[in-house]
């Protein structure tokens, strides 16, 4: 058969948990392929998810390459074909191609101090490096997790964020005051200068709203930490996913192939189209 890099591959719909409801709510979903895949990626690439009759969306694969039983992916219902996919339900078929992307270099990482700093949905593809990171634990310096939502109804993956506080150190925040809320008031980038990590033989990896991102970047220089110790994703919209349509790129970069992963020390070198 003549290969297709357009053709997906078919994976049925394993589990599916409601995150966040309200205006913008978030769903995870658990996929897995119907025939025994070869599908392997790295911490930080996407993949563009089908729902047949309605079209394709890049996301994110916010499991850890060291789960293998399943493809997990956390999805903000947006439009046509977000909103398709949070009808779903269990056992639906859904389409599949990638992954695709650079992903994080989390082999150069070793050893050292890694600060996770996410806001909203953010924390998906954060999701992934931080399980593998927590997985080898024994590879890498201290683990810390900066995270916030507007409320704590905002907040993704609550259950197992309970969970890694009991491995690392984790510090949430909400937007505005809320009676039963014991921890940080205020916005992402207010908590990190409020924490005050240390730059120090460290990492930082910053995913959320280009807002966030942009005064998280200025919170951390002002920290001291250097251009190459700040990675970033950048989400420019997307279609085909492998460097053909044009669609998503910054100058000569095609953000679906040569990120969406970036140091801020090379962002900064590209166009302010992002
Ligand atoms: C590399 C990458 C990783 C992503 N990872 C995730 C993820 O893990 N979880 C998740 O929920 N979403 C993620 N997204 C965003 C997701 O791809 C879009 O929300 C989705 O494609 C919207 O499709 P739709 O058909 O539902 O909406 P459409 O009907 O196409 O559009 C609805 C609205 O969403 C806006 N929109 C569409 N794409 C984007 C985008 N890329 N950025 C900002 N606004 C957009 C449109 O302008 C429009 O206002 C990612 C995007 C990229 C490029
Ligand atoms: S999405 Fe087509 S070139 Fe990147």
């Amino acid at each position: 058969m003549v290969h297709n890099d357009y053709i997906p591959k078919l994976a049925h719909i394993l589990e599916i948990k409601e995150e966040v409801g309200g205006a913008r709510p978030i769903k995870t979903f658990r996929t897995q392929f119907q025939n025994k895949n070869d599908f392997s990626f790295r911490c930080g690439q996407c993949a563009m998810l089908s729902v047949f009759g309605k079209g394709e969306s890049m996301i994110s694969i916010s499991s850890s390459p060291l789960v293998k039983d399943y493809l997990q992916f956390s999805i903000l219902k947006m439009g046509r074909v977000t909103s398709a996919l949070h009808e779903m339900q269990p056992g639906d078929i859904i389409g599949i191609r990638g992954p695709y992307g650079n992903g994080f270099p989390i082999k150069d990482w070793k050893g050292k101090n890694l600060i996770f700093i996410g806001g909203g949905i953010g924390l998906a593809p954060i999701w992934s490096v931080l399980n593998t990171a927590l997985g080898k634990k024994e590879e890498y310096g201290d683990l810390t997790l900066i995270y916030g939502a507007r409320t704590s109804k905002d907040l993704v993956f609550r259950e197992e964020l309970e969970e890694i506080k009991k491995k690392i150190a984790v510090h949430l925040s909400i937007d505005v005051e809320e009676s039963d809320w014991n921890e940080f008031v205020g916005f992402v980038p207010q908590n990190v200068t409020d924490k005050k990590p240390s730059p120090n033989n460290a990492i930082t990896i910053t995913c959320g709203p280009p807002i966030m991102i942009k005064f998280v970047i200025k919170a951390l220089e002002d920290l001291g930490f250097k251009d190459e110790q700040i990675y970033t994703t950048v989400e420019n919209k997307m279609k085909c996913g492998i460097g053909k349509c044009g669609r998503c790129n910054i100058g000569s970069h095609y953000v679906c192939k040569d990120g969406p992963v970036y140091s801020w020390a090379e962002l900064k070198k590209l166009p302010q189209e992002y």
